[in-house]
């Protein structure tokens, strides 16, 4: 297949500027691969900040997106032509009217959920999802997410409680509260150092992307057996652990994560179908905070990483 020229999001060149949108050649597929027009973009932060940390003007940028099978993989695999799929690129390539694909990194979309819910759930749904399936015997349990105001964070809350714990939300202030409420019905811990996590039952799990003081605090709180998931560092990384206690609690387990390591060996096909489900069902809330034309992007990027709002930001390609 011959390359397409097409408009895709890349880091900006400019210091005032994250991102923008420039012409350039599209990766054609290799054998494994679907050729998907895209639709529709969700963004993380943490894309956000390698653009930031890039800014050279030709790095791609764009893990999450929706669109529509332009030609199937040649090997045969995967959805055929015509198929609404929502998948994400390790090759962060998605942010593009084309985006090259392996046929096992997308998902059929079903008809009960739409383009924009889709978007948002690849990177942070799929991270959340692992991370509560890390964990065992979770019905009746209780589980921490900390940092439940973030993109992760919001769906790992939901899904420890969809498995049957009592799911608990950690944030930092009580303002942020009506956004966990919107979410369902959680008990919300508001600490900043996670001093109050010790007043708990012990946690049957833990879902961490905040690293220093938070998890510092939320380990020494695992139960007996409990998993404790590290998926990210937002906070400080280096923290002190006394393995004496760790050791006392009683076969609790600390699991470093990683997505492009998880998807290797349970791909996004078989899991992002979960997830599509439980929208599809209203039983997962995407929090769609923004939604806009990707001629906007640079400036939903700055104010996600601004923080000026909570939920998740969708773009369509227009
Ligand atoms: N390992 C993987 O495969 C994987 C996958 C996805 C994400 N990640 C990483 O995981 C992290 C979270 O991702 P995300 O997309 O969910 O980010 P996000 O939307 O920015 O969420 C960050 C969360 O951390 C909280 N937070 C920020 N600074 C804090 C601090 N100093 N103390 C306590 N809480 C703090 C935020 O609370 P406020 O709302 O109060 O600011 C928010 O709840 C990022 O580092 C990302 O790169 C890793």
């Amino acid at each position: 297949m011959t390359s397409i020229d097409a408009r895709r999001v890349v880091a900006s060149a400019k210091a005032d500027e994250i991102l923008a949108i420039e012409h350039g050649p599209i990766r054609p597929p290799f054998s494994n691969e679907a050729l998907v027009k895209v639709s529709t973009v969700s963004l993380n932060r943490g894309e956000l900040r390698r653009a930031q940390n890039a800014s050279d003007g030709a790095l791609q940028i764009g893990w999450d997106f929706v669109g529509t099978v332009d030609a199937q993989a040649a090997d045969g695999s995967g959805p055929t032509e015509g198929t609404r799929v929502v998948g994400f690129s390790t090759r962060m390539e998605a942010w593009s009217e084309y985006v090259s694909i392996p046929s096992n990194y997308i998902a059929p979309i079903p008809d009960t959920v739409s383009d924009a819910q889709a978007a948002t759930l690849p990177v942070a749904g799929l991270t959340a999802l692992h991370a509560v399936d890390a964990a065992t015997s979770l019905l009746g349990r209780p589980a921490l997410t900390t940092g439940a105001t973030g993109g992760v964070g919001m769906y790992a809350v939901q899904l420890a409680a969809i498995a049957g714990a009592k799911s608990y939300a950690q944030i930092r202030r009580a303002e942020q509260k009506p956004f966990i409420e919107g979410l369902g019905d959680f008990p919300v811990i508001v600490t900043s150092t996670g001093d109050e996590f010790s007043d708990y039952e012990g946690f049957r799990l833990v879902v961490d992307g905040v690293s220093g003081p938070i998890l510092t605090k939320a380990i020494p709180a695992l139960a007996p057996q409990g998993m404790c998931v590290c998926y990210g560092v937002t906070d400080t990384p280096e923290i002190p652990i006394d393995i004496g206690n760790f050791m006392r609690i009683g076969l609790a387990q600390i699991m470093g994560f990683h997505l492009y390591a998880k998807s290797e060996s349970s791909p996004p096909s078989d899991n992002l179908p979960r997830l599509l489900s439980l929208v599809g069902t209203g039983r997962l809330n995407c929090a769609i905070e923004r939604e806009a034309s990707w001629s906007d992007i640079d400036r939903v990027a700055q104010d996600l990483i601004d923080r000026k709002f909570l939920g998740k930001a969708v773009l369509h390609i227009d």
